[in-house]
């Protein structure tokens, strides 16, 4: 069987650790691409050396030419700038925008039949600048952030309850920021909706702490911004279109009319297979649940109208 290649572009935080949890599960080789030189042949080389200790095989090549990501299964971006002070969000905006439209291109010019995972931030409007740099169908571009937000709310409602993590589900909606919607009623411990366990104001507290949950870290971290349970979650959408797992995961996607929004990148849960998103899962939402959506959605736009 051929060996799965995946190119993670941006070597950073959340790049790095990208490259090294799929090494280190096995899942493919890695090549790891940066604009700065040195960056990924070294980050490379150390993830490298430290395949014989941990016991993989997967080789991992860092490198700033795009010709080295020739013929990759899936290609994860995560190059971008953070905000820095004084920089509006709309400044970030346009410059991650450049950055994400530029590596797109050059990226996809290798592996025209690559899966996308985007990364970075501002989350949905990344995911509009990637399908119209690659020219690539909407089951091809993927937004990584209702995996993260769900394993927040996942941390957060085992926490309170006590209980392991591996029996709580997690159902979050919408898009990645303050506006999106963890869904209560569908997020469970061991198929039982928290609501039946939990009063409402603790379920309107966790549902807070998971739409802040980036904030939170930010706020502790104080130069940077969350990368281990993001790394993790690219992991699971990696892992479910290589093995072809058929996953239900959230992700932001392009709808076409399914939850009553079209033409945006917003997230929801979707089946996960080798070709990518294989199929919406749409559910009934209530009309409180739809509200919110909307709003989350709408914010989205405002921010995509901006790129012009
Ligand atoms: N979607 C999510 O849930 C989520 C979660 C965490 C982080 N993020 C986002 O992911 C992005 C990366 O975060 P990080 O913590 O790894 O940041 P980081 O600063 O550690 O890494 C970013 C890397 O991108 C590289 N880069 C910049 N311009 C480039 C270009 N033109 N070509 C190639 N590489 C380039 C930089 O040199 C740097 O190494 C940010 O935008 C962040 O907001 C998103």
């Amino acid at each position: 069987m051929a060996r799965h290649r995946v190119t993670v572009i941006g070597a950073g935080n959340v790049g790095a650790t990208c490259a090294q949890r799929i090494a280190e599960g096995g899942l493919a080789d890695v090549v790891l691409v940066d604009i700065v030189e040195g960056l990924p042949q070294g980050k490379g080389l150390d993830l490298a050396e430290s395949a014989p200790v941990v016991g993989h095989d997967a080789r991992i090549l860092g490198t700033n030419d795009y010709a080295d990501t020739a013929n990759s299964d899936i290609i994860v971006v995560t190059s971008g700038l953070a905000r820095q002070p004084g920089m509006s969000r709309d400044d970030l905006l346009a410059r991650n925008a450049g950055i994400v439209r530029a590596v797109v291109q050059e990226a996809t010019r290798y592996s025209p039949n690559a899966v996308l995972i985007v990364v970075t931030n501002p989350l949905d409007a990344m995911c509009h600048v990637a399908l119209q740099a690659s020219g690539f169908p909407r089951e091809r571009v993927l937004g990584m952030a209702g995996v993260l937000d769900s394993a927040r709310f996942r941390t957060f409602i085992a926490q309170e309850l006590g209980v392991s993590v591996s029996d709580t589900t997690a159902f979050v909606l919408g898009g990645h920021g303050d506006t999106m919607v963890p869904l209560s009623r569908y997020s469970t411990v061991a198929g039982v909706p928290i609501t039946e366990l939990l009063p409402p104001d603790r379920v309107r507290a966790l549902e807070e702490r998971t739409a802040n949950g980036g904030a939170e870290i930010v706020a502790l971290l104080k130069t940077g911004s969350a990368f281990y349970a993001p790394s993790a979650s690219v992991f699971e959408m990696v892992e479910s279109i290589l093995r072809d797992r058929k996953r239900v995961l959230p992700c932001a996607v392009l709808l076409q009319g399914e939850f009553g929004t079209r033409d945006l990148f917003v997230g929801v849960p979707v089946v996960l297979g080798s070709g990518g998103m294989e199929r919406i899962f749409e559910i009934k939402l209530t009309a409180e649940e739809q509200a919110a959506f909307d709003a989350s959605a709408a914010a989205v736009r405002e921010l995509v109208e901006k790129l012009g």
